[in-house]
């Protein structure tokens, strides 16, 4: 069986393009920002979360205020789900795509393109090499990955 994470060094990463990201047509310009950034996709879906895929997939969030608007919102469509590879994957993924709030977000940046506002960001990107094991594991079998 193929290892979805070949090392724990930080070459590979997790993202979601996001249903509002999706809705507004922006999955090419996304995925192209993304590779011309040297990321490798070494897994990919398309696919919609269901309701209980969301609250496990958000479930360090549970106790937030926005956690029943972001279950709804992560549902409400279509997502694009990645597995990404470059040296030094989740920080440099993290850059590329912009604070978390598009309005503090860089030039440049995904977020700060593509993305609407705090809770409708366009795209997820794990926020250490741990989670991203734990996500990219929670959306893909071993088959799955190359
Ligand atoms: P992300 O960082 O990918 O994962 C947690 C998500 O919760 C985040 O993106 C936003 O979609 C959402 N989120 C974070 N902060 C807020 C907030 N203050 N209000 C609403 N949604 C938020």
């Amino acid at each position: 069986m193929r290892k979805i994470f070949k090392t724990m060094t930080g070459n590979r990463t997790f993202t979601m393009i996001k249903p509002d990201a999706v809705e507004k047509g922006y999955i090419g310009a996304i995925l192209e920002k993304i590779t011309g950034a040297g990321f490798k996709i070494v897994a990919m879906k398309y696919t919609q979360l269901s309701r209980r895929d969301a609250e496990t997939f958000y479930a360090i969030h549970k106790e937030r205020p926005f956690f029943g608007d972001l279950v709804e919102f992560m549902t409400r469509g279509p997502i694009v789900a990645a597995i990404l590879e470059k040296d030094n994957a989740v920080e440099d993924f993290r850059a590329l795509i912009g604070a978390t709030n598009p309005e503090q977000a860089a030039e440049g940046t995904i977020r700060k393109l593509y993305a609407a506002n705090v809770a409708e960001n366009a795209v997820h990107g794990s926020d250490s090499d741990a989670n991203a094991v734990i996500e990219g594991t929670f959306h893909f079998s071993g088959r799955e990955v190359f």
